[in-house]
Parts: C-alpha cells; structure tokens; sequence
C-alpha cells in the first residue's frame, strides 16, 4: 500500500528518488529537495540573477520580490510575520544569534539558563558557552523513561526564575512532540525567555508560532524539502528591537560613520552581508510544497506511516524501539537499538540494499550518555515515505541480524 493521504508528496516529487532502488530513510539530517524548490532557485540562476535591496534595474527589483516573498512565506507556514523572521545559514546559526546578541545583552553571572536533556548540540553548545564566558549556571531538565520531558523537574527549576529555557520542539533522537505551549506558558509565568529549537518540527506538524507564544523559534530549511544554506529565525519583535547586532557588515545598518554606525531595523539588523537569495527562494518554494498538500495531511501521513514503522519494528526480535510510545507524542523519527549489534553495523548493511539511515549519537551526546548508550540507528520519514520503505527497512534487519546474529 502507498500513502494514505491522496495529496501528501510522493517520490515524483523529488529528482533524488528516482535513483534505482533507493529508499531514503534519512530526512531528519536533511530532506531530499523537492522538484518546484529546484525550478525556483533555477529560474533565480538563470533568469534574474541580481543582488537585491540595492538596484534600481529590473532584475534586481526582481529578485528583491522574490526575496522578501520568500521571507513573508516563510513567516506565513510558521504563523510568524516577516517582520519577526531573520535568514540565516542555517539552524545552529539562528540560535548563536540568539545566544550571541541576546544572550550576551541578558544574561549576567550568577543567572540560571535551563536547557534539556534531549537537546541537539546546535541547542546546547552556544548556551553552555555564553554561560562559560558570563559565569551563569547551567541546568537541565531529564527525560522520563518514556523519552518525554520531566515536567516536575521544568517546574522546579522554573522556581528558580532562570533568564531563559532552550527546549527543542521535536527530539531528532526519540521523536518526542514537547508540548511547547505549555511549555512556553510555564516558562513566562517565571519571568522566562524561551528559545525553540523547531528543526524537526517545522517540516512535520502544523506550525503557529504565534499561538505557542514563542520568543525565539529557529528552524533549517534543508529539513523541510529546501535547500541548504538557509535558517530561519522568528522572534519577538520587541525583543529583536532591543538587541544588538549579531554580525557587522553591508545591509544591517542604517548609517555609518567613522567610529560608529546606526544599525537598521529587524530582521535587517540581523542580515549581514550579501544573503542567500537562491536559497530564499528556494525555501519559499518548499514551504508553498508543504502548504500545497497541507501541513495537517502531512502530520496525518506522517503518523500513518509513523505507526506502521512502530508496529513492524516492535515485532523484530532483539529490537528496542526508543521514544514515546504513543503516536500522538511522537514525530516522524524512529531511533532504536538491535541488541549485540553496533549501530554503525546496521546501518552499513542496510546501506547495501539501498536502505539510508542515520547511525551514531546523532548529535546529542548528552542524551546519548543519560541514555547509557554510545548511538542509536535512525529512521526517521518525509512525505514521500510508504509502508513498503518501511517493510525494505525491517527486511533489511533481518539481513543485519543473520550476518551479526
Ligand atoms: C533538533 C535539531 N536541532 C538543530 C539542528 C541543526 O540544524 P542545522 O544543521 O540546519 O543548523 C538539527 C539538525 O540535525 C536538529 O535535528
């Protein structure tokens, strides 16, 4: 059987599928690029290739539209605005923004900075080393055994009024939702600022940032069916006012003199340099994708196909299955262990039957040790993943489990 939703995407969608036996099993490090993003950025190289902002000729008015389209659609998929939403390289990028320009503004010696256990290191290494250089404390909230964040350990150090709370919406390891509104709604009752990690979320579940009462959500494109080279940052507007300036150079300021500049408004402010004008457009075509089928589609294939890989995966002997057990907490991730075999393994021999995963600590070594294990093999799933991937998945494991077993 293919998907269940007549409209999700499917392998015609992307150029990379049609590859002779392929079934890609890796979209949580990043997505294939769907066709309509590649003929977006394509007609950007070859049609009206021009800087932006600051021509007068048609092209670059051009390509500006473009530009600042993208940015409005991207705002839209998230239900953030374009005046909240900042480019950036990437994810890890959106959050030493944060880290660097707001951080360093508002946090102090002494002052408490809470993270979780189930963060990637593009939410954790920026923060442990702000409060390396300012002297503040680092705290962490644990997981229970089913992978979900300890909400009595949150509020307890919430008690605390720590400055901020760095949580991810999505865990890449065990696929875990948080439920972010609560979360966030916790978090300002103390008086705390708190940063989203939305990578594994933007792509998979519907998104309003604006209803989760986020400060800062930060999310990548090349997970969500666009290209590399792009991130997106929304935050609040009066806390983007406030802050300074992450990166000098052409485009954040609104004048320059010899020993000092005015800086412009957001997201300006936060946009050094010449910017990822392909990559822009080519992420405004990935999100018009998403919209196209329907993010509430896309999250009901997702668990479709979710739940089958749960089912058929929880019948392979040997097999432990990390992360929530109910569909409704968990994302398109599938991390699991097969007993007496190294990760690295499975995923080698999978990878000779076409079958792509994901093996090792997944960049979240911190989770990976209150674990008590080195790495886990990953699936994790797209919009264009069918039950008969999965069923390639679990054929493949029994492969694994006699050349190992
Ligand atoms: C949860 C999470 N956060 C952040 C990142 C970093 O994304 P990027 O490499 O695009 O900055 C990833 C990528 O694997 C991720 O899974």
């Amino acid at each position: 059987m293919s998907l269940a939703i007549e409209h999700a995407g499917t392998a015609a969608d992307f150029p990379t599928l049609a590859r002779e036996g392929l079934v890609y099993l890796d979209s949580a490090a990043t997505a294939q690029t769907a066709e309509p993003v590649i003929e977006a950025m394509d007609a950007y190289y070859r049609t009206y290739r021009a800087s932006i902002h600051r021509g007068v000729y048609p092209i670059a008015a051009e390509a500006t539209e473009a530009y600042e389209g993208a940015r409005a659609r991207a705002a839209a998929f998230a239900g953030s605005s374009a005046g909240e939403t900042i480019f950036t390289r990437n994810a890890t990028e959106a959050i030493n923004l944060v880290a660097y320009s707001w951080g360093r503004a508002n946090v102090g010696a002494g002052d408490l900075v809470v993270l979780t256990h189930m963060e990637h290191h593009s939410n954790l290494v920026p923060w442990q080393i702000l409060c390396q250089e300012k002297g503040a404390e680092l705290a962490y909230v644990g997981i229970d055994e089913g992978g979900r964040l300890r909400l009595d350990e949150l509020d307890a150090l919430l008690a605390r009024r720590p400055k901020l709370l760095a949580v991810a919406h999505v865990s890449n390891v065990l696929g875990t939702i948080n439920p972010i509104a609560d979360v966030v709604a916790r978090a300002h009752a103390a008086g705390t600022v708190v940063m989203v990690d939305g990578t594994q979320a933007a792509p998979h579940l519907p998104l309003d940032v604006s209803a989760l009462d986020a400060d800062f959500y930060a999310w990548t494109a090349h997970k969500a069916y666009g290209p590399t080279g792009i991130g997106v940052l929304h935050g609040r507007r009066a806390l983007l006012e406030a802050m300074p300036p992450f990166l000098g150079g052409g485009h954040m300021i609104a004048s320059v003199d010899e020993f000092a500049s005015r800086y412009a408004d957001p997201p300006a402010r936060f946009e050094a340099g010449t910017s990822p004008i392909a990559e822009a457009i080519g992420l405004g075509a990935a999100c018009d994708y998403l919209d196209g089928i329907g993010m509430d589609a896309v999250r009901v294939h997702s668990q479709e196909i979710v739940g089958y890989a749960v089912e058929r995966l929880g019948a392979v002997d040997g097999l432990t299955l990390h992360g929530p057990a109910a569909l409704a907490e968990r994302a398109a991730v599938c991390s699991f262990s097969l007993e007496g075999i190294h990760p690295h393994d499975t995923a080698e021999i999978l990878a000779r039957d076409g079958v792509c995963v994901r093996a090792g600590h997944h960049c979240a070594q911190v989770l990976m040790k209150r674990m008590g294990l080195h790495a886990t093999t990953r699936a994790s799933f797209a919009v264009h993943s069918t039950r008969e991937d999965v069923d390639r998945l679990v054929e493949g494991l029994a492969t694994v489990q006699r050349i190992f077993g």
